[in-house]
Formats: C-alpha cells, structure tokens, sequence
C-alpha cells in the first residue's frame, strides 16, 4: 500500500513538473539558480542516454554578459518578448550552448569511439573491436548515416534527450527553461570559433537553453493535442 501511494505522488510531481514547464521568455535578472541546483540539471545531462553510449554532446555555459551579447543580434529565440538585454540571453540564471560532436568524433572508427570504448566505458580490446563493427553497419546500411551531415544530425539528436532531461530536472526543482533553436548557425558557429577557440569542424551547435526563474506568468496557454490524436495502440 506504501509503494502504492509513493508511487501516486510521484506520479503527481511528474505531471505538475510538466505543466510547469514552460517556454520562459523573461527570467528575473535578480535571481540565481543554486550551485547544487545547477549542479543537479548538469548531472541530469551527464546521465542521459545515448545511442550506443557514446555521449556526442558538449555544454558551454556562457555566463557573462559581455560574452552573451555577442549571440544577440543573431539569436532572436533569445531575446524575449521585446528585444535587446530583456529577453532569455539577458535575464538567464544560466544560458547554455548544446554543441553536439561531428563525424570528426563520431564516425565509425574515429579516434574518439575507440577511446570513449577503452577509457569511459572501460571496455576489453577484443569488445572494442566488435563494436567498431556494429557502428559500421548501423551508420552504413541501418541508419543510412552517409554524409557528414547525416552524423552531425545524429548526434544533435542525442543531445535533445540531453536539452529534454535538463529542463525536465529544472522543472522539477520549481526551476523554469527555455530551449531556444532561433539562431543563426552559421554567425553562432562563426562566434564559437573566434571568440572561445571552438573548432567548429568537430563541435556544431544543436541547440541553446536557458535557465532561471520566470520574472512572469506564462505568455500562452499551455495547449496540447488530445491523447487519442497522439497515441495509436496496436
Ligand atoms: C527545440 C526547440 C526550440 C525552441 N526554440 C525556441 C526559441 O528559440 N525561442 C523561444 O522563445 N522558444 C523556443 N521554443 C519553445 C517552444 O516554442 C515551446 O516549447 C512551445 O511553443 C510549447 O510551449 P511550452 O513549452 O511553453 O509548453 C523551442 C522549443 C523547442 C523544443
């Protein structure tokens, strides 16, 4: 009866972390999200699963604002109701670059897969070997991962179950997020590689998200489709 009922609030914090959750355009400039907190959403992102484990994401958290000002002009997802310092880039407790890995790291048979194999997951030479192969095949004739696109586009995949895991965590600490994509890759990448030495070769931006708390109630209605247009059983 105890697992029953522990279960039943669970279930409740869930579903009212969710409707929490929303797209928040203006964070309180005053407030700042705890290092534990923070810390918390960072492990959240750390334990995320990916495919075959092999973690293709990178997070640069750009605090300052003199560093933040150099996405504005380009990065309209992020400023907000109004433009200038009011929106995401300028309010956040905490702004977050999700860079997810290339074929330069991710393509069966790089340096990186080998050392990720042997050193993170700690695996024996010969399993190396074999998963090398299984790579292979799923890029190649599974996945149809041909192009250097197509595996940059796979691993930015990975790294929104990282971007959906965080702000889930956040929420559930009464933390509010905003995932931003309105930016322009091509200024945003330009940026990374002059102004923090990012090669952008190996490390592409996915997708950004800000955190903090909300200087305001929710813009919209939180609207959703019915279940049953959703969900099919078969
Ligand atoms: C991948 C992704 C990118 C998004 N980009 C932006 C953005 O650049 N700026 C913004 O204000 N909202 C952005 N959003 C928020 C969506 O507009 C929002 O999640 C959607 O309208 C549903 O509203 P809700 O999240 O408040 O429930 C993005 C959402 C996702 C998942």
């Amino acid at each position: 009866m105890k697992d029953l009922i522990d279960n039943h609030d669970v279930q409740t914090q869930i579903i009212d972390a969710f409707n929490f959750r929303h797209a928040t355009k203006v964070f309180d400039p005053d407030r700042k999200i705890p290092n534990s907190e923070f810390n918390t959403i960072l492990d959240a992102a750390r334990l995320s699963p990916t495919s075959f484990g092999t973690e293709p994401f990178q997070l640069l958290i750009v605090q300052s604002p003199e560093k933040r000002a150099l996405f504005r002009d380009f990065t309209w997802g992020a400023n907000g109701a109004s433009n200038g310092t009011a929106g995401q880039l300028g309010t956040a407790s905490h702004y977050v670059i999700v860079l997810s890995h290339t074929g330069a790291t991710m393509k069966a048979g790089s340096e990186y897969l080998a050392k990720h194999n042997r050193e993170v997951k700690q695996l024996p030479e010969d399993v190396v070997e074999m998963i090398h192969g299984a790579y292979s095949k799923f890029q190649d004739s599974d996945f149809h991962l041909e192009t250097d696109a197509h595996i940059t586009q796979w691993a930015a995949r990975q790294a929104y179950i990282v971007l959906g895991n965080m702000m889930t965590a956040g929420a559930l600490m009464g933390i509010d997020s905003c995932p931003i994509e309105g930016f322009g890759l091509d200024k945003t990448e330009a940026v990374l590689r002059t102004e923090f030495g990012i090669d952008t070769r190996v490390y592409k931006p996915a997708v950004m998200v800000a955190f903090g708390y909300r200087a305001d109630g929710p813009m919209f209605p939180k609207t959703r489709r019915e279940m049953s247009d959703i969900v099919t059983w078969a």
